[in-house]
């Protein structure tokens, strides 16, 4: 049997799995309160990490617009990246009796607690962006997570493929946040293109480190521990997003190396955009966001009708297989933000030349 017919097979198997799930847990199993009354549109409860990272205010938006489309209403709650606020956010969400959850977790282990809660309403939950780990979960719906770290970390390997064990690619590595499980994914797609230069001594990694809740003001100051420690003899930094990115290229601008460093970095952020016309960063991962939050308001509306959806992946959460959605990825760089980003409509190019904000 080729793989092909076997993929088939194993997501349709998926797919009846997760029917069955949901059909079991609307038949009411569960102590949720009275039925929704019939003139009562779909509610879906979406509950936010933060809005700090403009990608995430985006991805609202169309969700918002795509449930509007489909007769759906949405309650929209951001928990400012404190975890005793997103689970309170989500008992508000039970409360109101909501149809379905879709959570992006500040913290993936914490936000357990919120999943089991919500089963135990009989609302099912869909894990967006980032995974919830530790707890059976509905589904899953994000980007291929480490495909962005390997391309991120392929970039940089092909603007210094001369370098040798004598002369090696010196780079700085900083990671994201230790409470997003998507920060992980994007390391191992990062170490699975860098074990083997490193393993040849071809590439050096100087300094690298995690930045808390993805702030901008943490990665600076691992850039400029690095800077302490190696001076400005540094080639590369794998910023793992723009934001991050953003932080290391301020240290980098105090020392007058932008430019000469080559900075990676990930969401096509408006000022990351921007830096990448202007030369001080020199690549992003462009996640098409919309086409995201459209799917997920369409399997949140199907999930709450408690009809099947084909996931057509899986990933294992530490609680057994949850049934995945993972959508591609595109590397932006100065020579495609116009036939990418551009295009897309996703920055219009009038603001993307425009100077960055320093
Ligand atoms: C990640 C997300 C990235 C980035 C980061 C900071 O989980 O996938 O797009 O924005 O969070 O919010």
């Amino acid at each position: 049997m080729s793989v092909k017919s076997v993929l088939v097979v194993a997501s349709l198997a998926l797919s009846i799995i997760i029917g069955v799930v949901l059909g079991k847990r609307d038949s009411g199993a569960s102590s949720a309160g009275p039925a929704r009354p019939a003139d009562r549109p779909l509610s879906i409860g979406l509950s936010l990490d933060t809005l700090k990272e403009a990608r995430w205010a985006k991805d609202r938006d169309a969700f918002k617009k795509r449930a509007e489309e489909l007769g759906a209403s949405v309650t929209v709650l951001s928990a400012n990246s404190d975890d005793s606020t997103q689970i309170k956010d989500v008992e508000s969400l039970i409360t109101s009796q909501v149809d379905v959850i879709v959570i992006v977790p500040h913290d993936g282990k914490a936000m357990a607690k919120g999943v089991e809660l919500a089963h135990a309403a009989g609302i099912p939950v869909i894990a967006y962006d980032r995974l919830i780990t530790g707890t059976p979960l509905d589904l899953y719906i994000t980007f291929d997570n480490r495909r962005v770290g390997a391309l991120q970390a392929e970039f940089v390997l092909s603007r210094f493929s001369d370098r040798t064990r004598d002369k090696p690619l010196k780079v700085v590595r900083i990671y994201g946040s230790k409470t997003d499980n998507n920060a992980f994914m994007f390391k191992e797609g990062q170490d699975s293109a860098l074990e083997k230069p490193i393993a040849e001594g071809r590439v050096q990694v100087l300094h690298e480190d995690w930045a808390d809740d993805w702030k901008p003001e943490n990665a600076k100051r691992i850039m400029n521990a690095a800077l302490t420690k190696f001076g400005t003899d540094i080639d590369a930094v794998i910023a793992s997003n723009d934001g991050t990115a953003g932080g290391a290229i301020q240290a980098l601008r105090e020392e007058g190396v932008t430019g000469k460093v080559v900075v990676t970095g990930q969401d096509a952020e408006l000022v990351a955009c921007q830096r990448i016309v202007g030369g001080e960063q020199a690549m992003t991962i462009y996640k098409p966001v919309e086409a995201l939050a459209r799917r997920a308001t369409e399997v949140a509306v199907q999930m709450a009708k408690g009809k099947p959806v084909i996931a057509g992946a899986g990933i294992d959460n530490g609680s057994g297989q949850v049934p995945s959605i993972f959508h591609d990825v595109v590397t932006v760089t100065k020579d495609n933000i116009d036939q990418t980003v551009i295009a897309d409509g996703f920055h219009p190019r009038d603001l993307v030349y425009k100077a960055a904000p320093r």
